[in-house]
């Protein structure tokens, strides 16, 4: 069935995180970095002590280093930190995004803090492409949380089973399946569904391949 608008994840599904931390020597750093962000995004949801993306990357970054023992100094600390603004785009996204204009609905729903997103988006030119763009912060909660998966269909007037919900982070795309979304998993790197009993109703390598599937 034609989804009524399709609804995409940012970090990890449209925008490269790694490509913030380039040197290939700095790759465990960007890893662990990644891992401390989601990390916190969830701690603070079971808490209930919300501080927005922006805080969570920096706090995370902080103790990514400090596990690493990597010293860096402050101008490398900000210097990674407005990197964060600017990340870019997976190859697969812009021809994905451009083959789907005019096809339905274009929107994002993230964890990212407003400004975070209209920086990123703006630095890869992608402005054009969404009708929303949903931040978490809205309801000051993380995904998964179902009130940020929620922020789909009330943005959009849209119920979320007919919504179809683009991520490539597991986790999130198993959150968003759990709420009542139709969910494409981009599993870019082949891995195993994690956790295992999660089915998505649909699975590609790449965002390519989406437009294939209904265009
Ligand atoms: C996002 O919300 C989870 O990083 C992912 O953009």
């Amino acid at each position: 069935m034609k989804p009524r608008a399709l609804l995409f994840d940012a970090y990890g599904t449209l925008f490269d995180v790694h490509s913030v931390v380039p040197k290939a020597e700095f790759a465990e750093l960007s890893k662990l970095w990644r891992q401390k962000q989601l990390e916190y995004t969830w701690l603070r949801s079971l808490m209930d002590r919300y501080v927005d993306f922006w805080d969570i990357t920096h706090a995370a970054l902080l103790s990514a280093a400090g596990q690493l023992q990597i010293r860096l100094t402050d101008t490398q600390r900000d210097a990674l930190m407005q990197a964060y603004l600017a990340p870019a785009a997976f190859p697969d996204a812009k021809p994905a995004l451009e083959a789907l204009r005019g096809f339905a609905p274009l929107a994002i729903l993230s964890n990212g803090s407003p400004r975070m997103l209209e920086a990123m988006i703006a630095h890869n030119a992608f402005e054009s492409y969404f009708a929303a763009v949903i931040s978490a912060d809205r309801v000051k909660i993380y995904k998964p949380s179902p009130r940020v998966y929620a922020l789909g269909p009330e943005t959009l007037g849209i119920p979320a089973s007919e919504i179809l919900f683009v991520s490539s982070n597991v986790w999130d795309a198993a959150g968003a399946k759990a709420f009542g979304y139709r969910v494409c998993w981009c599993n870019r790197s082949s891995s195993p569904p994690d956790p295992p009993d999660f089915t998505p109703d649909l699975t590609v390598q790449s965002l390519e391949e989406i437009p294939a599937l209904f265009c």
